[in-house]
């Protein structure tokens, strides 16, 4: 048996007549910038989040720099974040120059430890940015009353959880913004770079139209430092014809995702889901000593595994300027000791997970 991590090629199967037709749509107007399908494609988003905007653009990092820009963060402003992300999370902060202050994560969730962030804030904070890591909500209420205290901002990196729910609100609609990518092997992915901001705040939804396309109020116009970061229309052709499936598929990767955890029959290894919130399995993510052990034990029976992530932010050679040191997150660094990604599609059938499961038992 082989198992496929993400099984793309499955999913294009399942949904070819209708991602070919939509794609041939675009080829024959020839509309490939800001056509007609991006414009439905962010309503037909709004409608599946309850966000009042979603305004598509080129990844889920340039989303996180659009949200930021929008909120007019400067050099020298700090972002308090997880040092247990994607680079992309704290690397958009140090992009523009503000300061990425990191805060260490609960051992259950994996997400930001929302009672560590308060003695993180200084005169100098005007965000936070909790990451829905592996497709699960932080603990946004917590995080939102904090930022209400002490006037910040919340950014929700929502790279890996667009669909997810806290307290059946999805989490593209809490926040001041939030974001997603659209990347491939994301639960919603398009077939290259996407990503998406969502507010309901009209003011920010107004500058992240405009900073998408430099700025531009008016043709050759501009009134911001934007960017070049619009949706392909082709990319918004395959996002549409996908969209209409997703939620049966959310559906089928909670389903994997209890079958694994059944066939773990160890709630040690299986990830926790908080009360409240839904998951969209991005990942489904274990623990485990050994891990290059593991691994090479699972790969020999066919069945892929992946890391994310093997380094925390704050031991990454281009932070060293922040100056943290080994020890600072303990958690982090012990996670990233630890954790291992399991095959995770909507398509993994019970047969994968028994085998998989019949590797790691016992451990
Ligand atoms: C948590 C997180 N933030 C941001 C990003 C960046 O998204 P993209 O790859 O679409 O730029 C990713 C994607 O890998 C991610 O996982």
């Amino acid at each position: 048996m082989k198992i496929d991590f993400a099984n793309l090629q499955h999913q294009y199967q399942l949904y070819k007549k209708d991602i070919d037709a939509n794609i041939q749509a675009v080829l024959n107007k020839s509309n490939y910038i800001m056509g007609d399908e991006v414009r439905v494609l962010e309503q037909e988003l709004q409608n599946f989040t309850g966000a009042k905007h979603a305004i598509t653009c080129s990844n889920g990092t340039d989303a996180l720099l659009l949200a930021m820009m929008a909120m007019d963060i400067q050099p020298g402003d700090e972002v308090i974040t997880t040092p247990f992300t994607f680079i992309a999370t704290a690397e958009t902060i140090a992009f523009l120059q503000a300061k990425p202050v990191f805060v260490d994560i609960e051992e259950g969730s994996f997400n930001i430890d929302a009672s560590k962030i308060e003695v993180a804030i200084t005169e100098k904070t005007k965000a936070i940015m909790p990451v829905s890591l592996y497709g699960q909500p932080a603990d946004i209420e917590e995080i939102t009353a904090i930022a209400k205290k002490y006037d910040l901002k919340v950014i929700i990196d929502g790279a890996q959880s667009f669909g997810s729910t806290y307290k059946g609100k999805t989490d593209s609609y809490l926040g001041d913004i939030s974001t997603t990518s659209f990347f491939p092997a994301k639960p919603l992915g398009c077939y290259g770079d996407g990503g998406a901001v969502f507010t309901n705040n009209d003011e920010y939804a107004g500058k992240i139209k405009m900073m998408r396309v430099h700025g531009q109020n008016k043709r050759y116009h501009h009134k911001y430092i934007g960017m070049g970061g619009r949706l392909d229309t082709i990319q918004a052709a395959v996002l549409l014809a996908k969209l209409p499936h997703y939620a049966r598929e959310i559906q089928g990767r909670q389903e994997v995702a209890e079958k694994y955890a059944r066939a773990l029959k160890s709630t040690v290894l299986a990830p926790q889901v908080k009360a409240g919130r839904t998951s969209v399995w991005a990942q489904y993510t274990i623990r485990v000593q050994n891990r290059d052990v593991v691994q090479a034990k699972l790969k020999k029976q066919g069945a892929p595994t992946a890391v994310h992530y093997p380094m925390p932010l704050h031991q990454q050679e281009c932070f060293q300027y922040l100056e943290y040191e080994k020890g600072d997150f303990p958690v982090a660094e012990l996670l990233a000791q630890e954790v291992m990604s399991l095959p995770m599609n909507p398509f993994v059938t019970e047969e994968e997970v028994e085998l998989v499961a019949q590797q790691l038992i016992g451990l």
